[in-house]
């Protein structure tokens, strides 16, 4: 069948990157001020540390340039890439996994069995690592990806949609979330999926999980189904992910409140993490009373974790690290301190909430894989808190600390990994615009990045208004933040921050009717290095606001490379209507960029109606192919040189 890319060859981009120059300058300016915080004892930083910060903000032009001609946008039904390099489709929904003897075919009137879906690529990839083969290699032609898949259009899943729900449409949606772990190999003339493989997996709303940390056994993670609080089915929404040093996968659950519905008084935890009456349109509540909270009251409190996958055992059990947190997990990106204990940054995606790390109690172990695998389960959390003179500090988030009391409701550590937000608000952090990646610079693995996707309620009705590290009102377009740890220390209590850059127009203006030109964009979302010291941003504009009129000249979402020294970022990748481009995964040597478009053809009720005439994309198969299917994409340089760089 033919796939709807294309390289894009015939596009000059001239643009002047005006647009980034300008918010350049004001970050510039704002490290001016960080160098006078020398002085500011009170930070708890030697002076001579925030001087070390402030020259690693304003370190020289890294030798990096960007080698490829920027695009511009695009709306047209097809992922254009820069001309020299090609993009191809490697694992589309409904491809088979490749587990021995269980290969069926996707069938593009989505007839496929829910015992089919739950060996097949799931919907809506999501975050994705490379793991290279053999483990302990740098391989760069044969590994393993772990994928994603944050949640499902269940118009597209069924042959007739979200008509005459049934336990069966229930079965097949739990099946079509969860991870995907495929092997993958280069084979000389383009990238395969290895069919059958060993290692191939599908982990599923039902597959068995593990529960590590505080809060395993806690009696609010015991159901009747389970009555030690110790063994939970399955993992869903997932969304962004992380990599540990020992070679294991972290994926994250986000929006997870969205599949139960709690038909009764609804409880604080309810209302603190957005459980309704009803669920947002899954109807999984409908048929699987796990997700009913009158019928099962604790099940929702075994969502909302951070999960470790090891993707080297396809029989090993996923585990809930239970020490990072419960909230709406975007992601989890692991660096390790000067002392090898292992920090890990995550955001949690919703208007208003806050930005957490942990930092592990005991070191990372390079000898010795397996001596690393309890490691999330010990250690401390934190919160962050964005002063407006730039200072920043991680608030500890531990029983007995800061008002994490009894008194307050805190009566252990294993209630506070529950009910994190609570803690979070009782400590003070900073109401944040949605964060979604954080991303750590792997030369100076203390300056990290997170995108802060948009927040179209700050300054309304009486919610929280502008602040420093948040300063637009009816935010549209979000940012990106940045930090310098203390002491360049990842492990670090307090950090100095600074406004990387504002989407939107070059103004800085984030709000409607934006003018956007150049290589701005809007709503950053994905976010990572690579190994050479690039930064990658992908966006995720709403497919609201994408349709609305007024933001026409946004384009579709796109990708583009930054050079953070210079602030120079230019347009890498856009992709079809009505997707939103996401995850980052390139091979150690930087030649070879998988990436995910997901929800193609999304309309704004997020929900596809299979009889709906005037579909807005039939990406990757084409008309004749039938349903938009979000997918894994390959991109090559024509040359095989490294992504991005000159
Ligand atoms: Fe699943 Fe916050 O993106
Ligand atoms: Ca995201
Ligand atoms: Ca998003």
């Amino acid at each position: 069948m033919s796939r709807l890319i294309k390289t894009d060859d015939s596009v000059v981009n001239d643009s002047s990157n005006l647009a980034f120059s300008s918010i350049l300058d004001a970050s510039l300016q704002r490290r001016g001020l960080l160098k006078g915080l020398g002085a500011s004892l009170a930070l708890g930083l030697a002076g001579s540390s925030v001087s070390q910060l402030a020259a690693a903000a304003n370190a020289p032009l890294a030798p990096l340039s960007l080698g490829f001609t920027g695009l511009p946008f695009t709306t047209d039904d097809v992922v254009h890439v820069p001309a020299g390099y090609h993009a191809n489709v490697l694992y589309a929904w409904g491809d088979p996994v490749g587990v021995p003897g269980k290969m069926p075919a996707f069938k593009q009137d989505a007839s496929n069995s829910a015992e089919e879906q739950a060996v097949q690529a799931g919907m809506h990839h999501d975050g994705m690592a490379y793991f290279p083969l053999p483990f302990g290699s740098a391989h760069s032609k044969r590994g393993l990806l772990a994928i994603n898949h944050e949640y499902t259009d269940d118009g597209l899943l069924h042959t007739d949609g979200m008509a005459h729900w049934s336990e069966k449409k229930t079965a097949k949606a739990q099946a079509a979330v969860g991870v995907s772990v495929i092997e993958v190999e280069d084979t000389g003339k383009g990238w395969r999926v290895v069919r059958p493989s060993a290692l191939a997996r599908r982990i599923t709303a039902t597959t068995p999980c593990a529960i590590g940390g505080p809060a395993k056994g806690h009696a609010l993670m015991k159901t009747q189904a389970d009555p030690k609080g110790e063994r939970i089915l399955g993992t869903l929404n997932n969304c962004a992910n992380g990599q540990t040093p020992w070679g294991t996968y972290l994926t994250c659950e986000e929006n997870w409140s969205d599949y139960f519905a709690n038909n009764g008084e609804l409880s604080a935890d309810d209302k603190r993490y957005g459980i309704k009456a009803t669920d947002t349109g899954y109807k999984w509540a409908e048929t699987d009373f796990r997700f009913d909270r009158q019928v099962t009251p604790n099940e929702a409190h075994r969502f909302g974790w951070v999960v470790e996958i090891d993707p080297f055992d396809a029989k090993s059990t996923p585990v809930k690290r239970t020490a990072l947190g419960r909230i709406k997990h975007e992601g989890a990106t692991v660096v390790l301190a000067p002392d090898n204990r292992v920090v890990v940054y995550m955001g949690d995606d919703q208007r208003f909430e806050y930005i957490y790390k942990f930092v592990s109690s005991k070191t990372y172990n390079p000898k010795n894989r397996k001596a690393n695998f309890d490691l999330l389960d010990h250690g401390t959390l934190y919160v962050a808190r964005f002063d407006k003179d730039n200072t920043g500090h991680w608030l500890e988030l531990s029983h007995g600390k800061n008002g994490l009391t009894a008194a307050n409701g805190f009566a252990s550590q294993a209630d506070i990994s529950i009910h994190t937000r609570r803690a979070a608000d009782l400590v003070g952090a900073t109401k944040m615009d949605r964060p979604e990646w954080i991303a750590a610079h792997p030369h100076k693995p203390y300056e990290i990045y997170c995108t802060l996707t948009n927040n179209s309620e700050r300054g309304k009705d009486g919610k929280a208004g502008v602040d420093a590290a948040n300063p637009r009102v009816d935010n549209t377009f979000g940012q990106i933040i940045r930090w310098f740890e203390g002491d360049n220390n990842p492990a670090s209590t307090a950090f100095v921050w600074d406004l990387f850059a504002l989407g939107g127009s070059p103004t800085g203006k984030g709000n409607k009717k934006a003018s956007v030109q150049g290589d701005t964009f809007g709503s950053p979302d994905g976010l990572k290095f690579s190994s050479n010291g690039l930064l990658w941003v992908q966006t995720d504009v709403s497919t609201s606001t994408l349709n609305e009129k007024d933001y026409l000249g946004m384009g579709n979402n796109q990708m583009l490379a930054v050079i953070p020294e210079r602030g120079e970022f230019r347009r890498f990748l856009t992709g079809p209507r009505g997707c939103e481009i996401t995850g980052i995964a390139f091979t150690p040597d930087n030649r070879t960029l998988f990436i995910n478009i997901q929800h193609p053809g999304e309309t704004s009720s997020e929900r596809s109606d299979p009889a709906a005439p005037k579909a807005i994309s039939a990406w990757p198969d084409g008309a004749a192919g039938g349903r938009p299917r979000s997918a894994t994409v390959v991109i090559r340089r024509d040359d095989g040189g490294v992504i991005g760089v000159a």
